[in-house]
């Protein structure tokens, strides 16, 4: 695991969109997997501001994203696909055949899973995946206890995940489960790119440093991964 330790969130959300967009411009049509969360915001800000100026950019790149909450239709404004269309699907040049958000509306939630794995499969695997950080070490949704064999499924959030999601449903009615892609999954995308930032951070940071890999602290897994790049600013490095 790679270290950066940079001085901000600006600074952190900088790193992140360069290396995303020299990605891209190094291979067009590279497939992605790509997070939600507070952290990325940055990140799709600049993305979006650069593709303005340097269009068509995004036109061959496939993307996957990494959870989605069940029985929460994407027009609601706290669907993770309502986040992404904002903050990046509505500034670039993306072919809409190729985005991928779970569904967690789907028919069989199932077979829903199932497919989302097969298309990762059939567009090639992931290349580049970004990350956030939960509080208690969840990436994407898999909270503590999720196997590293798993893949894209049904989970329950935890208790202090839905906390921390709450502000985004002002009705109270915060979803209980999401389907998200499986540790499993995640670390099979070639590169891995995880970005934290903030002093609440700090202590899901310490631990990914100094803990060996467990499921009670899912993103230890990453240190099996041989290609993890771990972007921090200075308060969430403690
Ligand atoms: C959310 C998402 C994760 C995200 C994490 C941290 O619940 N499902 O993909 O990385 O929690 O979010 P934030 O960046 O808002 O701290």
């Amino acid at each position: 695991m790679r270290w950066e330790v940079l001085a901000d969130y600006e600074a952190v959300s900088v790193r992140a969109a360069e290396l995303l967009l020299a990605a891209i411009r190094n291979e067009r049509s590279i497939v992605l997997g790509l997070p939600t969360g507070r952290t990325p915001e940055g990140m799709y800000a600049r993305i979006g501001a650069q593709c303005r100026r340097e269009y068509h950019c995004f036109a061959q790149t496939t993307t996957f994203n990494l959870d989605e909450y069940v029985g929460v239709p994407r027009t609601h404004p706290a669907s993770y696909y309502s986040y992404m269309r904002q903050r990046l699907f509505e500034h670039v040049d993306l072919n809409p055949a190729r985005i991928h958000v779970p569904c967690g509306t789907a028919p069989s939630l199932e077979a829903e899973c199932a497919s989302y794995e097969r298309s990762i499969r059939d567009a090639g695997g992931l290349a580049l995946t970004f990350l956030g950080l939960g509080r208690n070490g969840h990436i994407g949704f898999n909270e503590p206890g999720a196997p590293f064999e798993s893949r894209t499924r049904v989970v329950e959030l935890t208790a202090s995940t839905r906390n921390a999601n709450a502000p985004f449903f002002p009705g109270g009615e915060v979803p209980n489960r999401a389907i998200t892609m499986g540790i499993a999954t995640i670390l099979d995308s070639l590169r891995i790119v995880l970005i934290a930032s903030g002093a609440a951070k700090a202590g899901a940071i310490r631990r990914l440093r100094d803990e060996e890999p467990s499921p009670e602290f899912p993103a230890s897994a990453l240190a099996r991964h041989p290609d993890v790049l771990v972007i921090v600013d200075k308060a969430a490095a403690g």
